[in-house]
């Protein structure tokens, strides 16, 4: 079965992280194949031999990103012209109710700032049709640009190798939240 990390990145940081969970991921006794999948890129249609989704972004005016706030990052200097984010791969995949979903992002440690991409994609999902969809980490980025905190990398791995520990997130589990 296959794992799929669905991301978006603007300065590289989340692409990073995404990268790092994949380690962890692929750390474990028979781990699944895992792959890392720009929004862009990822299927409408989710295939068949895929057992679990990690979707992930920056999170951006305290939510998923649009594309205001893209061009916005983009004038900051974004290393990266994204088209498609998750916002808009949410707003167009053909929803899975059975499938498991943990949704991640990135975001500055600023207090009382509020909202995160990883609670709106979660939100997103569910009102798509999908049943079992987890809020899952945040990894913190210094600033607009990054670079990512120390130890962000490490807890991504990490984070990524309990994901692949769960039972509850196995092929063939049923929902358990
Ligand atoms: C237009 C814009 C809006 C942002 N809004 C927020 C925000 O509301 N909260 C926050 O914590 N970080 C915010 N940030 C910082 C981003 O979260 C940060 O740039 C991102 O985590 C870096 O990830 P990336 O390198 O993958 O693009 C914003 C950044 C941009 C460019």
């Amino acid at each position: 079965m296959r794992t799929l990390i669905i991301h978006e990145s603007l300065f590289g940081n989340t692409k990073a992280v995404a990268a790092a969970i994949k380690q962890g991921l692929s750390r474990g006794k028979a781990p699944d194949h895992v792959e890392v999948v720009r929004a862009d890129e990822a299927p409408g249609v989710i295939p068949d031999d895929v057992s679990l989704l990690i979707v992930g972004g920056p999170t951006h005016a305290f939510s998923m990103t649009r594309e205001s706030t893209r061009k916005d990052a983009e004038t900051k200097g974004a290393s990266e012209h994204v088209r498609t984010g998750i916002r808009e791969w949410i707003d167009t995949v053909l929803p899975k109710p059975d499938l498991p979903i943990v949704t991640f992002d990135t975001r500055v440690k600023v207090k009382l700032l509020p909202g995160s991409a990883a609670k709106s994609a979660v939100r997103a999902l569910r009102a798509r049709g999908f049943r079992r969809v987890e809020q899952g980490e945040t990894f913190w980025v210094e600033d607009t640009d990054g670079p990512l905190r120390a130890g962000e990398l490490v807890r991504a791995e990490e984070w990524g190798h309990d994901l692949a520990s769960r039972a509850d997130l196995r092929p063939g589990a049923t929902a358990a939240r």
